[in-house]
């Protein structure tokens, strides 16, 4: 008996800590989510949804010479808008309707982490 309540206790704080986690997503967990599978986990442009069959590749966001071209700005509007916002491909998505605008700032912060550049 007293097993079972052990163990329902620790099913209880599992299910809270995934409940306090889903409220305060972190920017890599949001990456992971929703960018990572055309921009990959690692940020390098080779997640399974890059496919050779596509007219533009996700930007990786590891090349520090063409992530600097880009101000945090660009990165935010890219990410807020979609890909047409700086002139880039429709095929990458807007993410303003989807994201709290301080989860896309730190997602820019993140992607400054990632290139190891810190822009225009
Ligand atoms: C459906 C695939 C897809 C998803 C999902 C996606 N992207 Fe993209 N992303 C792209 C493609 C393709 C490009 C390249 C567009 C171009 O160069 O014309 C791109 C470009 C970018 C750029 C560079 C824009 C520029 O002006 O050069 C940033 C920054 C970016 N993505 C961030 C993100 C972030 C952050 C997420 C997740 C919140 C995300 N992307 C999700 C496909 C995607």
């Amino acid at each position: 008996m007293p097993q079972r309540i052990i163990t329902a206790v620790a099913l209880v704080a599992i299910l809270l800590s995934y409940a306090v986690s889903s409220i305060a997503a972190t920017a890599e967990e949001n990456y992971k989510f929703y960018c990572a599978q055309c921009h990959g986990l690692e940020g390098k442009g080779d997640g399974p949804n890059a496919t050779k069959n596509q007219p533009v590749s996700p930007r990786d966001h590891t090349n520090a010479a063409e992530m600097n071209k880009l101000t945090d700005d660009d990165i935010i509007n890219s990410i807020t808008d979609g890909g047409p916002a700086t002139s880039k491909s429709s095929l990458m998505p807007p993410f303003g309707k989807t994201l709290a605008k301080q989860e896309i700032t730190a997602l820019k912060d993140y992607l400054r982490k990632l290139c190891k550049c810190k822009g225009k």
